[in-house]
């Protein structure tokens, strides 16, 4: 069985665009782990446009709960990840005028940066992933820092599955990139676009152990409930 991790940002997106409270993150993250699945994601990020540091906090406090912080390397959201103390966190790269986060890290530009953040969560016990692009080269810079896992950035895969396109090079770049990882001893992970289809088709993939997913799992639950939504997303990744 392969983990779900649920991504919740776009409850507190939904919550934002009333600035007033419902549908509370919080209560998100509780009802989730009440379902049963195996982790929450949040991003908290440089603009605060979703996630805000209350809700970080308040998640991380879930007793029971794994909370998974995204965050930039921005030294002002390394020190409040430090403060808020996640079970895990993902690094990602961040951009002011993205919508949403757009590729991997550049980890060979950045490789001296990442690995000091790296160092200071491990002295903590967090688990530590990099949201990378599927690409040996970056496996290999990945390990080199130090870090417990890569998160796969699927998003490229998932908008070919989602428009009916050819994806089979890039489900190759992926499965390549799995296998290395895995046999350097970093655990895999995979995130960004996913639906139904496209973790079903990763879900063959078996080096990626764990999906984190968000933004297809907080629009079916519109129409389908998020109880339903979830069951289905295990009967895929069992
Ligand atoms: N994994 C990472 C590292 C992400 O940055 C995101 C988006 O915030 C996701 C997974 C979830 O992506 P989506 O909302 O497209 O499912």
């Amino acid at each position: 069985m392969k983990r779900l991790g649920v991504n919740i940002d776009h409850v507190a997106t939904l919550r934002n665009a009333r600035g007033e409270y419902h549908p509370d993150p919080y209560y998100a993250a509780k009802f989730l782990k009440k379902i049963g699945v195996d982790s929450i994601t949040i991003h908290l990020r440089e603009d605060r446009r979703h996630i805000k540091d209350l809700d970080a906090k308040k998640i991380c406090s879930i007793k029971g709960l794994l909370v998974n912080l995204e965050i930039s390397t921005r030294n002002e959201i390394v020190k409040n990840a430090l403060k808020i103390k996640p079970n895990y966190i993902c690094i990602v790269p961040e951009n002011r005028k993205e919508i949403t986060t757009e590729g991997g890290l550049d980890l060979k530009k950045n490789k001296k940066k990442i690995k000091k953040i790296v160092e200071l969560f491990k002295d903590k016990r967090i688990r530590t992933s990099l949201f990378i692009n599927p690409s040996l080269k970056d496996i290999k810079i990945a390990n080199e820092i130090g870090a417990d896992c890569v998160e796969i950035h699927t998003g490229k895969f998932a908008n070919l599955v989602k428009s009916r396109k050819n994806f089979q090079n890039e489900l190759k770049r992926i499965k390549k990139s799995s296998k290395f990882g895995n046999v350097i001893g970093l655990e895999i992970h995979a995130g960004h676009g996913l639906n139904y289809e496209a973790t079903k088709i990763l879900s063959r993939v078996d080096e990626i152990k764990e999906f984190n997913i968000g933004h297809f799992i907080i629009g079916e639950s519109v129409f389908f409930g998020i109880r339903k939504v979830i069951i289905n997303f295990k009967k895929i990744l069992s």
